[in-house]
């Protein structure tokens, strides 16, 4: 049997329990400790009725909660996009074709290349308490750079998203019929098995309501569940058609109908909102408050990727949410954690509750609040992964 290991003299434990503490959605137990065993939560609760461990560790009166889940990145690149953003803080504004500039980066970088950035990246993420990543191809578009991107990928994750309709291919701009006929037939067909997600950018600039739709649904059958980029530069069909086609996610969503609002209030498609994007594009804010007013299901990502939001920081995202989406701290950690597992459809991940992933950030500060009071601060002082200390 593997050891068991409590962490103790917490001073707020957020478990996302709750049935657990205070009743809230955080279920915030004070005086908390949570029981490890192997790479599982066991149990938790208060401190003193802990149940006996072959090893203590002592919180030392500081905060834990759940590590967080970012269901939204782009980590598979080569090159940067520093002059286009220095032109952007300039004055010109943000689209879609400056993606073109990361597809060539990519196609011209090794597979090591293409490795050695991702493992950069998650190391990144990691510190700053992110526990699980998804991301996405999205940056080869072709047969062989798309699929190769996913293999990397999986080597490093289990949530692997083939977004080969992020745009047109650049040698099929004037036929972009082909591309999505080469996108639902040859590259998915190499991409699917290493793929759990099929995602599309829904954009002008990149691919139309019906577009997208065919291109999901041809994913769809061949085994991948959809997600979408929707409604960021615009209003569109994006929102609507992920409520359709029951996306586990619409990401984005910062132009968004009543209508929009209300189609994901009413199913279990998850809102994922990703500040990052709009601090680095200087656009509106996506409105967080309007669409958990409305009751829908919120989760908050980095969408790290060289073009619109160059940022691993979970903790960054939170402290915009609060400030400028009209989140509360204890939302912006919620959407953080849980928000992120129900966009990738988990209930194993996001809360510390027995049979969870012990998966949880210790932060430098007695409260989750921190994680926004104190913005731009480094307060992630362990990192726990499948019940091994990681950092
Ligand atoms: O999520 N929206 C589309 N894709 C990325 C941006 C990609 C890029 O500019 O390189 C996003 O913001
Ligand atoms: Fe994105």
């Amino acid at each position: 049997m593997s050891s068991s290991t409590v962490i103790t003299n917490i001073a707020a434990l957020v478990t996302n329990d709750p049935s657990l503490g205070d009743g809230s959605p955080l279920g915030l137990v004070r005086d908390a400790a949570v029981v490890i065993e192997g790479d599982r939560v066991a149990w938790t609760g208060e401190s003193s009725k802990a149940p006996a461990t072959d090893n203590r560790v002592d919180a030392g009166g500081r905060a834990v909660l759940p590590g967080f889940v970012d269901s939204h990145s782009h980590l598979l690149f080569g090159g940067d996009r520093t002059e286009e953003f220095n032109a952007r803080m300039s004055g010109r504004p943000y689209s879609a074709g400056g993606i073109r500039t990361t597809v060539a980066a990519t196609r011209a970088a090794t597979d090591a290349e293409l490795e050695a950035g991702l493992t950069r990246y998650l190391a990144e993420a990691l510190r700053q308490g992110t526990t699980t990543f998804e991301t996405k191809s999205g940056y080869g578009l072709t047969t062989a750079d798309e699929s190769r991107a996913l293999r990397v990928a999986a080597r490093h994750t289990d949530e692997v998203t083939f977004l080969g309709a992020h745009i047109v291919a650049p040698e099929l701009a004037d036929d972009p019929a082909a591309y999505v006929a080469l996108v639902t037939g040859e590259m998915l067909d190499a991409c699917a098995p290493h793929a759990r997600w099929i995602d599309v950018f829904c954009e002008k600039g990149a691919f139309d309501g019906d577009q997208a739709r065919a291109i999901l649904t041809a994913g769809k059958a061949k085994g991948l569940h959809p997600r979408i980029h929707a409604n960021q530069l615009s209003y569109g069909p994006g929102v609507q058609l992920a409520v359709e086609l029951d996306a586990a996610s619409a990401d984005h969503c910062t132009h968004l109908t009543d209508a929009d609002v209300d189609a994901l209030a009413n199913s279990r498609t998850v809102a994922t909102l990703l500040p990052g994007a709009e601090f680095s594009t200087r656009a509106q804010w996506p409105d967080a408050r309007r669409l958990l007013d409305a009751g829908a299901t919120v989760a908050l990502s980095t969408d790290c990727n060289p073009g619109s939001s160059f940022t691993s920081s979970v903790p960054f995202c939170i402290a915009l949410a609060v400030r400028d989406m009209g989140m509360t701290p204890d939302e912006a950690v919620w959407s953080a954690t849980a928000g992120g597992a129900a966009a990738l459809r988990r209930d194993d991940i996001g809360r510390l509750t027995p049979g969870a992933y012990a998966d949880l950030a210790v932060l430098d500060a007695p409260s989750h609040v921190h994680l926004a009071y104190r913005p731009g601060v480094p307060l992630v002082r362990e990192v726990w992964r499948r019940g091994v200390r990681a950092v």
